[in-house]
């Protein structure tokens, strides 16, 4: 069988929160494709859904209604297990606020998560260099979080999450807390890892500056999806 085109497709999804007596639908009927390989961008207004979508595509969240498709497999109707298995092994996340450990240095923030992820000592050094080598900081590998700045940080955390070799990295608002300039250099660095290393990118964004770089731009509003 050929190679799908797509990592990740959405059919029908529906999700609905309720809030008193009250049901707010957040996203309706939304069908979308995440290509393989490519920077892919979630737009729109605060409180559009952007996370909500996100939440669903990383299998962290359960829709109302409706499929998420995960490499062919429908994600939404397997168990809570399988699903936890599918997000350590085969995804890696970006928040806003980065979430490094403070109390150690870029290396070992990057290799402690490889050892929680079962990687072997050796693999574990070699990779965290690696990854390290690859967001832009090997001169920057010893210097404890407090030491780096905003931007550095993120790119620590872009290392962190991409280190074992995840099919698809989620960002949701990786660019919030930077400036333009950092933030610019974020999304240039996940578009790069799109491009030269074929690593699938779904971010969220609302600064239309990030935005000129992705390969594929969906805008959430009304719970519907528009393509751009
Ligand atoms: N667990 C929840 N319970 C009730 N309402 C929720 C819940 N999660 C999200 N919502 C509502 O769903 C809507 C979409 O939220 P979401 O966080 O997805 O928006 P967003 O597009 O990511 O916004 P932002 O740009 O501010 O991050 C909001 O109105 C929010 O209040
Ligand atoms: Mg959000």
């Amino acid at each position: 069988m050929l190679e799908t085109p797509h990592i990740l497709r959405t059919e029908h999804l529906d999700r609905q929160f309720k809030s008193g007596h009250e049901v707010i639908k957040v996203l309706n009927d939304i069908n979308i494709v995440i290509p393989k390989g490519k920077l892919t961008m979630l737009k729109g207004r605060s409180g559009s859904g952007k996370t909500t979508l996100m939440n669903l595509l990383g299998a962290l969240d359960r829709p109302t209604g409706g499929h998420v498709y995960f490499d062919g497999q429908d994600i939404t109707r397997i168990s809570d297990h399988k699903r936890d298995e599918i997000r350590r092994l085969r995804m890696g996340f970006v928040f806003q606020s980065v979430a490094l450990i403070a109390t150690m240095n870029a290396f070992e923030n990057v290799e402690f998560a490889l050892r929680v992820a079962g990687f072997e000592s050796k693999k574990r050094r070699e990779r965290s260099e690696e990854v390290l080598e690859l967001v832009g900081l090997e001169k920057r590998m010893k210097h404890r979080t407090q030491e780096l700045s905003g931007g550095e940080q993120q790119r620590v955390a872009i290392a962190r999450a991409i280190a074992h070799h995840p099919t698809v990295v989620f960002a949701d608002e990786p660019t919030a807390e930077l400036d333009t300039s950092m933030g610019l250099q974020v999304v240039s660095l996940f578009q790069s890892l799109a491009e030269n290393h074929g690593q699938t990118v779904v971010m969220t964004t609302h600064d239309p500056n990030m935005m000129e770089v992705a390969d594929l731009v969906y805008s959430l509003d009304n719970g519907d999806e528009n393509h751009d």
